[in-house]
């Protein structure tokens, strides 16, 4: 199967974790999405260790939030020695009533509010990543009423290309993230951070984009990054110490995808890393990596019914499911991969091509099309595979519709992580 998660047990079932996600579906209902937390730890440590052994544990890996941010992830994030990335009051608010520690939380967005920046600050965020000199001149002003400095990195855009969906691309010259360094934006800003009283600027980040399958484009920012780096270290005199290149990390969705092994992407960067900043006589700075997708996308699947099937001669095949673009919208948005199995009978051939649809009053509210799939019919369990990443975590109550709640799995046991909405938190909000 597309991930080590998953199998098929003896009754034709499939299975998460060892779970049969049949018996899940009764017992929690559809949709529901279901996370293996063996797996997700599994996967955390390998990055962990991974920083260790390449970086000699001068580094730290941030698990990027937005993927799947929840209290209980985050409590994982802190037991498996892993940092986070945050990117808004929301998942900030999270990490704090998880008791995450303040000091391994960087704080991203490319336009915080004050209140966002006052939380951060009085929080005592490790590093503000900052994004543009109007939150550069805000921070200031914040951390000075606070009486305390921020210790911030500068977002540049190292003006790399990285083949992905357009949309989820972010290192490229034409962004609404951070600073460019063809105009001489970015060093301004490090001229401006310099100059501060409360500001400490201990470094850069930048963040290509994400679903990356290719070292290459990683190895071409670290590269900017290592220039701008020595050239501004050069020219001001200060020493910046720390660089963080981001997540963006690709996984497998389907079958046929082949993304570098996690050891080799590490072992390449590293090795480039060390290599350069002896040639052009930088110290290696610490090393911060955002694996958000990486970490949780191959460890989680959502579970639908089968409502109804509808066969137009000629043309196609809808399946229809209780679910749909509220729990799942990255189909309509960047027509995104998944495999989808029958559940209920996961070893039979997926001789079908069908294209499975969600129950929104919208034409577009596709899960997946053309996709082979075993026959169905109304009442079995359908998975989409690998939908750990940015489902949860993007859900709305688009119609009205509750949103799926977080079951996970481990030992062989399942238990909710993050209950289901129900109609009454629906009208939560209405006066
Ligand atoms: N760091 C920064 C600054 C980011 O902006 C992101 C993702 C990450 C780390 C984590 O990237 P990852 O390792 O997960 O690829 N909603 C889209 C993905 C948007 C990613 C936004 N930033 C999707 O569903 O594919």
């Amino acid at each position: 199967m597309v991930s080590d998660s998953f199998s098929v047990n003896a009754q034709n079932h499939l299975t998460i974790g060892g779970v049969d996600t049949v018996e899940i579906a009764r017992q929690y209902g559809t949709p529901v999405y279901v996370m293996d937390e063996d797996k997700i730890r599994a996967n955390a440590h390998a990055f962990a260790e991974s920083m260790r052994h390449c970086y000699g544990g001068n580094g730290l890996v941030l698990f990027a939030s937005k993927a799947f941010c929840c209290k209980h992830m985050h409590k994982i994030c802190l037991e498996e020695g892993l940092g986070l990335d945050v990117v808004s009051g929301g998942e900030l608010y999270t990490a704090q009533s998880a008791g995450f520690p303040m000091e391994k939380i960087c704080f991203h967005g490319n336009n915080k509010s004050i209140a966002e920046l006052e939380m951060a600050v009085s929080l005592g965020v490790g590093r503000i990543v900052v994004d543009n000199l109007t939150e550069l001149e805000h921070l200031d002003y914040i951390a000075s009423s606070h009486n305390t400095t921020a210790a911030i990195l500068l977002r540049v855009k190292p003006g790399v290309e990285a083949h992905t969906h357009e949309f989820i691309r972010t290192g490229q010259i034409d962004s609404k993230f951070g600073f460019a360094l063809e105009t001489g934006e970015a060093d301004a800003a490090v001229r401006r951070a310099a100059s501060l009283g409360h500001i400490c600027l201990k470094g850069f980040h930048c963040h290509i984009g994400s679903q990356i399958f290719d070292m290459e484009p990683f190895k071409e920012a670290a590269k900017v990054m290592l220039d701008f780096m020595a050239r501004m270290q050069t020219e001001t005199g200060c020493a910046f110490t720390e660089l963080n290149l981001g997540g963006g990390f690709g996984i497998r969705y389907k079958e046929c995808d082949n993304p570098p092994a996690l050891s080799d992407y590490m072992e390449y960067v590293s090795a480039f890393l060390r290599t350069y900043c002896a040639q052009i006589g930088l110290q290696m700075p610490f090393i911060y990596i955002e694996p958000g997708r990486s970490i949780v996308a191959d460890a989680g699947l959502t579970l639908y019914t089968v409502g109804s099937v509808k066969t137009i001669p000629d043309v196609r095949t809808y399946v229809c499911v209780d679910g749909g673009m509220f729990d799942n919208p990255r189909y309509i948005l960047y027509q995104a991969e998944y495999e989808v199995v029958a559940a209920n009978h996961a070893g039979d051939a997926r001789d079908q091509i069908v294209t499975v649809a969600g129950k929104c009053c919208e034409s577009g509210d596709l899960i997946q099309e053309h996709t082979p799939l075993q026959p169905v019919q109304p009442g079995d369990t359908l998975a989409v595979l690998c939908t750990g990443a940015y489902n949860y975590s993007m859900a709305s109550n688009y119609n009205r519709n509750p949103r799926p709640p977080v079951v996970m799995v481990s030992g062989g046991q399942s238990r909710i992580v993050v209950r289901g909405d129900t109609y009454e938190d629906l009208l939560r909000f209405d006066e």
